[in-house]
């Protein structure tokens, strides 16, 4: 049976819980019947100070045992995602897992076999990006020639926001390589495939490997490389940036330029390129010196759609955040090894 309107019971009410609280506001089809917070005093704050009046429970058994419910959202600490799938799907309720889907490539093949009767996505976000989605277009065209090298980057300075400081618990996070860079290598295997072999370098903290620099093999394809990290000083902000080089033109983007998407193709001066926005970019929403609410929204939208007419979501998929989990488990052995591994194929 179709529904076109969804109870959505929120799990975690941090930074990305916030964020889905603002995006789920602007998508009239769904209604955040609950919160689920170990700390429901934040959590209470957070609804509040967004204006939204819903109760908050300590656990996902309490908030589905009394409220409606049609999905349940996570957007807990990733160690905690496994758990939280499954006790959803064996309710039944249709998912939205954030991103990494969870810490290593055994409890991804546990939640893909628990998601089978149910829609299940995960917020791999790069899949959704306008300037991201820009590109692919771009190299689909073929506008500007075979696509020769692409090199992305996201920088961050030190995070300290997370609750209980469990992004900088290298066994909680894994560290930036996992919790950051993933975005990146996601976004690359959507381009290209699964690589032959990675070679990556990086540094290790104590909190994990929090700087990782990426080569991905694609016999006969591109050049393309990563680098992902957060350990610029706490002050440095974020930025995620890309620039791909092609027979006849280069595609440019940084968060942190005006404009942030650029090209220059031909003997044509650089110039900027304009990509289709999101649905909620005339909102006054902020993230970092982000100014709208970009893929966060669109991956949101497409889910409910999905969901409206009934179909599983076909991008950013549990197998695809899977496998891009596998690809960064390579790249964490090949920097701890300093040496490049090969990925067996599935
Ligand atoms: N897509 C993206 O770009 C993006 C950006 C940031 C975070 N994330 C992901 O979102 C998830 C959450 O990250 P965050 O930055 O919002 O973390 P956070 O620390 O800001 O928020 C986590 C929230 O979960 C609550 N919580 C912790 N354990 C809980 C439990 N067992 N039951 C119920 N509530 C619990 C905390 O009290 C807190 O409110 C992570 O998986 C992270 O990787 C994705």
């Amino acid at each position: 049976m179709q529904k076109d309107s969804f109870n959505i019971v929120l799990c975690g009410m941090g930074f990305m819980g916030t964020m889905h609280a603002q995006i789920y506001s602007r998508i009239p089809e769904t209604r955040i019947t609950a919160v689920v917070d170990t700390n429901p005093d934040g959590a209470a704050t957070r609804l509040k100070e967004l204006g939204l009046e819903v109760p908050v429970f300590a656990t996902l058994q309490d908030a589905l045992a009394t409220v409606p419910s049609d999905v349940v959202d996570i957007c807990v600490p990733t160690d905690q995602h496994e758990a939280f799938v499954r006790e959803a799907a064996e309710a039944g309720k249709d998912i939205f897992c954030e991103k990494p889907i969870t810490l290593t490539t055994d409890s991804a093949q546990r939640i893909l076999q628990a998601v089978k009767a149910v829609h299940f996505q995960v917020g791999q976000c790069m899949r959704f990006w306008p300037q991201y989605e820009a590109l692919q277009e771009i190299i689909a065209s073929g506008k500007a020639g075979r696509l020769l090298s692409l090199s992305l980057q996201r920088r961050a300075g030190r995070t300290s926001h997370s609750v209980g400081d469990w992004l900088n618990k290298a066994e909680r996070s894994h560290g930036a390589a996992l919790d950051l860079h993933i975005h990146d290598t996601d976004y690359v295997l959507s381009l290209f495939g699964t690589p032959q072999a990675v070679t990556s370098v990086g540094t290790r903290e104590h909190s994990g490997l929090n700087h990782i620099f990426t080569t991905y093999h694609y016999d006969n394809g591109p050049a393309v490389v990563a680098e992902g990290g957060w350990n610029y000083p706490a002050q440095w902000g974020f930025q995620m940036a890309f620039q791909a080089v092609f027979e006849n033109g280069t595609v440019e983007f940084d968060s942190t330029a005006t404009p942030s998407l650029t090209g220059t193709f031909g003997h044509e001066p650089k110039g900027e390129i304009s990509f289709k926005k999101s649905v909620a970019d005339s909102s006054s929403v902020q993230i970092g010196n982000l100014s709208d609410l970009g893929g966060y929204f669109s991956e949101l939208r497409y889910f409910v759609d999905c969901l409206k007419t009934g179909k599983h979501p076909e991008i950013a998929t549990g197998a695809q955040a899977a496998e891009s989990l596998r690809v960064v488990e390579h790249e964490i052995q090949s920097a701890d090894t300093r040496r490049t591994v090969n990925i067996p194929s599935l």
